[in-house]
């Protein structure tokens, strides 16, 4: 079965596909109908170019810019990489929680800038993480993996989610309860036509004054200038993996010290990446054998 990869996806899994041409999207100018399936990692699929494709293994868990609808519609099976990822991003989470609670970041340009210059911080004080309430919003295999972190630091952990979960890794609030009463917020939903935009300029207003706002999902899930207004204020502070136009950072973010910015690290592990690879080629595998895709999305 012919494959078409958009990049060399990482790890040795990769090596198990026998007729794979790898080539970014922005080089097909021809159409293709050779190519049967395709590896990606969240990009649109220029189905007009691939007459011929059955499968679209995605590289990643979030599949919200395949266009899975019109896939569907066309019979083509999505597969996607659930599972192998939940303890990197829940990682990198935490670690943006420590970073903007504990002001890492700015105290390690203190340093290089030559500005520490008493025997300790005298007056560059942060906030615990301990004994802080966590506000995760969508309990899913991410949201529970921070949750179960949060433990580990004696952190109260609230969740929100469509449906109330029958769970002791936190306590149920309403969306807008929960943005008012945690310390430091965090999102693990996927992006959907109904998570869009959904911690919208009034939302971001329930936040507490100093609040964290910790997001390693899909940056569209915020209105990105409200929270740049929010941030550029000094309010709140936040720790951005995520951002609606990448790798585009909105420039006001750049200069200011109460957030922390990464470019969308939450996988980015070497182990993280090769199970990637694994599952993606595992589904490529299935499905050129006939079997059932093991992690199908549609
Ligand atoms: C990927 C991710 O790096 O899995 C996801 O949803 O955001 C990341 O793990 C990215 O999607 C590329 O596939």
């Amino acid at each position: 079965m012919k494959v078409l990869a958009t990049r060399r996806y990482p790890g040795p899994a990769f090596e198990e596909l026998e007729d794979v041409e790898v080539r970014p999207l922005s080089e097909l100018s021809e159409p293709r109908p050779d190519v049967e399936a395709i590896v990606v990692a969240n990009e649109p699929v220029p189905l007009d170019l691939l007459p011929g494709l059955r499968l679209v293994a995605n590289f990643g868990v979030g599949y919200d810019r395949l266009g899975v609808e019109e896939l569907s519609r066309r019979g083509i099976a999505v597969s996607n990489t659930p599972g192998v990822l939940d303890a990197a991003t829940a990682d990198l989470t935490f670690a943006l929680i420590l970073a903007t609670r504990r002001r890492v970041v700015e105290g390690d340009r203190r340093v290089r800038a030559g500005e520490w210059t008493g025997s300790w911080a005298d007056g560059f004080l942060a906030e615990e993480v301990t004994g802080s309430t966590l506000g995760i919003v969508g309990l899913g295999r991410i949201g529970q993996a921070v949750a179960r972190r949060a433990r580990g630091f004696d952190v109260r952990a609230l969740y929100t989610q469509r449906r109330r979960a029958d769970t002791d890794l936190g306590e149920y609030r309403e969306l807008d309860d929960l943005l008012a009463e945690a310390d430091i917020v965090t999102i693990h939903a996927p992006l959907t036509p109904k998570t869009r935009g959904f911690i919208d300029a009034r939302r971001l207003g329930l936040l507490r004054d100093g609040a964290s706002l910790v997001n390693t999902a899909r940056g569209e899930i915020v209105d990105e200038p409200a929270l740049v207004a929010e941030l550029v204020s000094g309010r709140i502070r936040a720790g951005l993996d995520v951002f609606s136009d990448e790798p585009h950072v909105p420039e006001e973010l750049l200069s200011l010290p109460n957030v922390v910015l990464t470019p969308h690290l939450g996988s980015g592990t070497r182990q993280t990446r090769d199970a990637m690879t694994r599952i993606a080629v595992d589904n490529i595998l299935a499905f050129a054998q006939g079997r059932p895709l093991p992690t199908p999305v549609v």
